[in-house]
């Protein structure tokens, strides 16, 4: 059917059929690969947003292709009260990647994993307090939308969960004023992604773990986009070497397939038959991809590859003489430009110069390429931002 209609057709269609919760841009992307995208015209695009960190591995693997082939054919669904053997494999991997966390509880997505995260703290603790941070991003369900912070994501939607509250990121003074002998939890992210890409402190990072053990309060980081090598580790936490007791992951686990998974430490008691579930949770056609991801990931060494072209281009935007320009921060790949003005406008120039890029609040482009860019589109990248930030735009 999509041979014959053309790019108009498309867009009008799911105009007229979109429950309207989606800003639509006028491009119809049809086809990926590396960190291409190809319009319904054959025009190519740099993806600097890889489908807002679930397309670490870059469009068109063709390891996890074949991976999902193969487990479509064999076996897709399967409820995990009975084992099966690409589950089994993908929970001893994912044990060996955060020592120290030898449990996992799979889901379909991030909000899942932070929902499940949160349920789990409180059963384990008897506790209903949850701290977050202010800027958090964690979801938009209803627990992981009370751990968000900003107001525009809560507005018609209230009341909230009871028992939330927020502090000062970054801030171990303020995080030890918040905690209460009621809290749960503090559930934060290692950078904060969608608040602005602010990267914590190492020091802050261990400082929470310290103080969580210190209180009995459970530690939780979402690491929903920090997290399958973004910052240039594994998981951002290991930057600053602790583990947590909840670690929440989705996006690029299974190579995009939808997939969200909670890692948990020893701390984490009373999880007990029938406590929690998922209908789809941990379903063999998303471990399979889910195993080869995670296989491309180690062979094609995109951890250590995030660190490097992180900071190649972190330095080369640091470069970028523009009065336009407050601030380049961010951990690996994930990189955010902050700029005195709205990014609006430079995000469309971006597009025009056929580049996808995400923003992070109203003043900061975010940038989250897939971890298989290569330094001639980061290069690419740059001259394209060097030229749109060269002169200033207003917001239409
Ligand atoms: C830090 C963080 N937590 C949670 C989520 C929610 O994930 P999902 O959209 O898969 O529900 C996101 C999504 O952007 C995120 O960045």
């Amino acid at each position: 059917m999509n041979q014959t209609l053309t790019a108009q057709e498309i867009i009008e269609m799911e105009a007229q059929h979109t429950s309207g919760l989606y800003a639509k841009q006028p491009i119809v992307f049809v086809r990926g690969q590396g960190a291409t995208l190809w319009d319904a015209e054959g025009t190519p695009y740099l993806d600097c947003a890889a489908g807002h960190g679930a397309a670490n591995l870059g469009h068109g693997n063709a390891r996890v292709a074949a991976a999902i082939g193969q487990q479509a054919a064999t076996l897709i669904t399967l409820f995990e009260t009975f084992p099966n053997d690409k589950r089994a494999a993908l929970m001893v991997k994912m044990a060996s990647l955060m020592p120290g966390m030898e449990r996992v509880f799979f889901c379909n997505s991030g909000t899942e994993a932070v929902e499940a995260a949160i349920k789990f703290a409180r059963l384990s603790t008897g506790r209903s307090g949850i701290v977050a941070a202010m800027r958090a991003f964690h979801g938009r369900t209803y627990g992981s939308l009370s751990a968000t912070f900003n107001k525009k994501y809560h507005a018609g939607f209230e009341p909230l969960v009871p028992g939330f509250s927020h502090v000062s990121y970054n801030n171990l003074e303020a995080l030890e004023k918040a905690l209460t002998p009621e809290t749960a939890a503090f559930i934060f992210e290692v950078v904060q992604g969608e608040g602005g890409v602010y990267p914590a402190d190492e020091a802050y990072v261990q400082g929470v773990r310290k103080l969580c053990s210190e209180r009995g309060v459970l530690m939780i980081v979402d690491e929903i986009q920090t997290g399958i090598g973004r910052t240039g580790k594994f998981f951002a936490v290991q930057h600053s070497g602790v583990t947590p007791d909840l670690l929440c992951t989705a996006k690029s686990l299974a190579g995009g397939l939808p997939m969200g998974a909670v890692l948990i430490g020893p701390a984490v008691k009373n999880l007990a038959p029938g406590a929690h579930g998922s209908t789809f949770g941990g379903n063999p056609l998303a471990c399979a991809a889910a195993l080869a991801a995670l296989e491309v990931i180690e062979e094609e060494d995109l951890v250590n590859q995030a660190a490097q072209k992180g900071a190649y281009l972190m330095d080369k935007l640091r470069q970028i003489q523009s009065p336009l320009i407050r601030e380049v921060r961010g951990k690996g790949l994930m990189v955010g430009i902050e700029l005195k003005q709205k990014v609006v406008p430079y995000l469309r120039a971006l597009q025009e110069r056929h580049i996808l890029a995400l923003n992070a609040g109203l003043t900061t482009i975010r940038l989250l390429p897939p971890l298989v860019i290569s330094y001639e589109q980061i290069d690419q990248l740059v001259a394209a931002l060097s030229e749109v930030l060269a002169v200033e735009m207003k917001d239409a």
